[in-house]
Formats: structure tokens, sequence, C-alpha cells
């Protein structure tokens, strides 16, 4: 049933108990840190992970878990009207250098994926939080300090299909009073999951290659400028924009930025700590769309409006990233 936008916000208002929250992809380098994250603020049992594939045994402990692929409307709608959601968190994607080799996929999840949490959340009045990436950007966006409007031509699928998203969500958002919700990612770099084929996983990957090898040969050149974010400062910062009241937020789409490094900066802080450490470069398919992408983003409205903070500066990632993975 269709309910104007009046009735809509006031059954929002209304509403005072946790949301329950269904996260879709969830099983990726993003997911299992967010689940995890929402749990200890809103309880475990009123957030629903899912994915397509199987989960570990501690997964299936940890809480609720669903195999749903964005794929299927009917599962998906099943899940939502089973499990009383409140609020869907599309992360299932493919990413840039996945996108790539498998564009039909990547178009497929990418857009009708994300179509179907859309419509739902028109169709069940949920807030409705996907993220993008700077891969939306592309060579001919300003590359210093990018700011949340600018010119937008990717040259990925990756980036072609989270254009869509950002302007489908605003879209619905404008026309139905969809709560939708989307963050720009930088490159987002953790030490407990493993990233998912994107142009930036080799700031995750050099970090275990200095402390199995001394040594990496990172497929991107020295001088590539990218900005990156430290998983907890991602994970902390999309929760608290989920929750950002909605008066507050005077756009849909925002930047989120942290710090920005090249390969051989990184490769220095990292031999600051582990002296034996030697990188070399082989520049694959991946360095073409690196350099299509912002060096910088400029995130003023995101600090501003919801209060966007990150913790970690570049020194403080680094140190915390060899202590955890030693522990490992
Ligand atoms: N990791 C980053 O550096 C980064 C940067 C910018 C934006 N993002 C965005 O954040 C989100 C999460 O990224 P991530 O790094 O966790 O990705 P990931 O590749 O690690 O995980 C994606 C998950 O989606 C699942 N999936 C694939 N097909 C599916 C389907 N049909 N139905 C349901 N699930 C399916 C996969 O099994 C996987 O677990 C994505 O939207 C991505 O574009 C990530």
């Amino acid at each position: 049933m269709f309910f104007p936008a009046s009735i809509r916000s006031f059954a929002t208002v209304a509403t005072t108990r946790n949301p329950r929250i269904l996260v879709t992809g969830s099983l990726g380098q993003l997911g299992t840190g967010l689940v995890s994250l929402l749990r200890n603020k809103y309880g475990a049992q009123n957030v629903i992970a899912s994915d397509v594939r199987k989960p570990s045994t501690d997964i299936k402990k940890a809480g609720p878990y669903v195999f749903a692929d964005v794929l299927n409307f009917q599962q998906l709608e099943t899940i939502v009207v089973d499990q009383e959601i409140d609020w869907i968190i599309n992360l299932s994607a493919l990413l840039s250098a996945v996108g790539e080799q498998h564009m039909e996929r990547a178009l497929a999840i990418n857009m009708s994926g994300f179509a179907n949490t859309l419509e739902l959340a028109k169709k069940h009045n949920l807030r409705i939080m996907c993220p993008s990436t700077i891969g939306a950007f592309g060579p001919t966006t300003p590359r210093e300090m990018t700011p949340d409007l600018t010119t937008m031509r990717p040259t990925t699928i990756y980036g072609i299909t989270k254009i869509h998203v950002e302007l489908m969500g605003e879209y619905y958002n404008k026309r139905f009073g969809v709560d939708f919700r989307c963050l720009r990612y930088p490159g987002i770099i953790s030490a407990d999951t493993e990233p998912g084929g994107g142009t930036t996983d080799y700031a995750v990957q050099i970090f275990h290659s200095a402390l199995k090898e001394k040594k990496y040969n990172c497929y991107l050149g020295p001088e590539t400028t990218l900005p990156m974010m430290y998983l907890p400062d991602c994970l902390e910062g999309t929760v608290s924009f989920l929750s950002a009241p909605t008066e507050s937020l005077t756009q849909r789409t925002y930047n989120v930025a942290a710090f920005s490094f090249s390969p051989q900066e990184i490769a220095a802080k990292i031999k600051e700590r582990i002296p034996e450490f030697e990188i070399t470069y082989a520049p694959d398919s991946r360095q073409k769309i690196a350099d299509s992408w912002p060096k910088s983003l400029d995130d003023k409205m995101a600090r501003k409006d919801w209060g966007w903070t990150n913790k970690y500066d570049l020194d403080g990632m680094v140190d915390d990233m060899l202590t955890k993975l030693n522990k490992e």
C-alpha cells in the first residue's frame, strides 16, 4: 500500500523501538564489522546479516543470518516482511577491478540488485543505505579536494553503476520520500577482513606481505595517490550517518575522507617500523582505473551536517594494522 510522505514520516517518528536492520552482502570486507557494530548498538537479534555465501560457524553464532540474493525481489521481500525490517543496508556489489572482468554480473548486482532494495524501501517505508565510492568520479573530475557536486564521468562499469545508485536513490527520495542515504567511501583498509577486488586492495595486501615476506610487489606505480580510510572509522561513520536525524541532512550523498597516500608513502611508513621491508612496482590494468580517481576528497558537508569525523590518521592506521596483524 502506498502512504503519502506525511503519513510515512509520522510512522517513522512514532517508532520508538530499536530499528530492525537487514544487511545484504554482509560477508564482505565491510559487512562483518558493520553487522557487529550495529548489533552492539541495536541488539544482536535486531540485525539480520545476509549474503549469497555460506557463513562461518562464528558468524552463525553471532546472530541471525539468512541467505539473500539481491537479485531475488521476492526472497528479499519475504525477509523484510517476516523480520519486520525498518532499515536495509545494501552492501552487495562487485567492486572496480572484479567489475571490469565480470561486467554483466556487476551491472546486475550493482544496479538491478540495488533497484530491488530501493523498491522495497519505497513499498515498505524503509530507510535505505547503499555506499558509493571514489570510483563514481572520473578522469575529468577535479582530482584535488574533489567536492560532493562536480563533474562525474566514470570510466569503469563499477563507477557507472554507482552513479546510478546515487541518482536513483536521490530520485526516490525526492519523488517518493524514501529515506535514502549514501556515502562515497574512499579505499578502505582493514585488518580482520579481506578486500573484495577493488583498485585500492594493495593498501591491505602490503601489510600482510610486509609482515610475512618483508617485501611487496605493488600493482600501482609509486606516485599513485588515492584517498583512503581505516575500517573502524568507516564503520563508526556509517552507523553515525545511519542514525543521523533526517532534518540534519542537507543532501543524500556525501563524500567522506580521512587521509591520502601513494604506494611509496605507505611503503616508507611501513619501513619506519619494519626496516627490512622493500617495495617493487609492476603496474597492471588497475593503474588506469586509479589514474581516473581523485587524489583527495572534500568532505566538509559530512562533517558539518552529521558530524562525520575520522579518529585514525595515516600513522595511527599503520600502527594499528601492524599491531593487529602481528597478533594474528
Ligand atoms: N571496500 C572498499 O574499499 C570500498 C570502497 C568504496 C565503496 N565500497 C562499497 O561498500 C560496499 C561493500 O563493499 P565490500 O568491500 O564489503 O565488498 P565485498 O566485495 O568485500 O563484499 C560484497 C559482498 O556482496 C556479496 N554478494 C555478491 N553478489 C550478491 C548477491 N547477488 N546478493 C547478495 N550479496 C551478494 C558477496 O558475496 C560479498 O560478500 C559496496 O557497495 C562497495 O561498492 C567499498
